[in-house]
């Protein structure tokens, strides 16, 4: 079986069922979430193109499914953004990502930047691997944490996309003719991906998607304050067995046993750091 044909889009923003939306089951720490997460969706095509140079070479196949998944990646953005509005006709999906896009560009985006960051393709597959692992585990844990119909309809769809999108990531990382990493190069790679959260991707959307540009002078961008604050979100949403999920995933993904004392440890070490992160 070729990744490709185990890969397939799944829904479009008419299939939501946008009509059951109810203001009264919105909360603001999760509609502040919804917002920052619709940012960070919405920025998928340039990850597209640094993926592409990264499997330059590569089958047509492989190419366009990277192509389908920045689709899916942005119509994450678009769906949750959509939903943002409806819940708070202040907040402008486009806006918001244009203030993002102008104070955020990670190094490894720019053009001029050839191959992967991570060393291989290898490498490049365990990160995504990584990254969508926490996807599907926020987007699980958003599901089961809203009462809103149509919050849970759009993160239950998003949800199962990201873990398609795991599985994409894996069977890639597995169809590489170049040799295996090592188990402790895999877990440096994933550690190192967990790690980057801590930069300006997760505080600046944060900051961009719930403070309006006339407030920027009175609270200016602070990455230690919207960190806090984005984490502090994330944490009334998460639960302990949506990170041991996650964990699981990773620890699939560079090659232990998800059930094994890797496994367990890494969801406790995990789990405490980011409950002190969000203190
Ligand atoms: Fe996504
Ligand atoms: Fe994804």
């Amino acid at each position: 079986m070729t990744v490709a044909s185990v890969y397939k889009q799944g829904w479009t923003m008419e299939d939501i069922h946008w009509s059951l939306f109810d203001p009264s089951k919105v909360t603001p720490t999760l509609l502040a979430a919804i917002k920052a997460a619709a940012l960070v969706e919405y920025n998928a095509p340039d990850y597209v193109s640094y993926l592409k140079r990264v499997f330059a070479g590569s089958s047509p196949e492989t190419i366009a499914s990277l192509e389908l998944w920045g689709q899916e990646e942005a119509q994450h953005g678009r769906a949750l953004g959509r939903w943002a509005e409806m819940a708070d006709p202040g907040f402008k999906l486009e806006e918001a990502f244009a203030r993002f896009r102008k104070g955020y560009t990670p190094a490894h985006f720019a053009e001029s930047q050839a191959g992967s960051v991570r060393g291989s393709k290898r490498g490049e597959m365990i990160a995504r691997c990584v990254v969508e692992s926490g996807t599907s585990s926020y987007y699980s844990a958003i599901r089961d944490a809203t009462e809103e119909p149509v919050l849970q309809e759009i993160t239950g769809r998003i949800a199962a996309d990201e873990y398609r999108h795991y599985k994409l990531f894996y069977d890639t990382f597995h169809a590489q003719s170049e040799p295996d990493l090592s188990i402790w190069k895999k877990l440096r790679i994933a550690v190192e991906r967990v790690r980057e959260s801590d930069d300006d991707e997760l505080a600046f959307s944060f900051y961009c998607a719930n403070v309006a540009p006339e407030e920027e002078d009175a609270k200016p961008y602070d990455r230690k304050i919207y960190s806090r604050l984005a984490s502090q979100a994330s944490m009334t949403i998460y639960n302990r067995r949506h990170i041991q999920k996650l964990v699981q995933m990773v620890t699939k993904a560079v090659g232990a046993n998800p059930h094994g004392w890797l496994a367990n440890t890494a969801g406790e070490v995990l789990w405490r750091r980011m409950s002190a992160k969000s203190a």
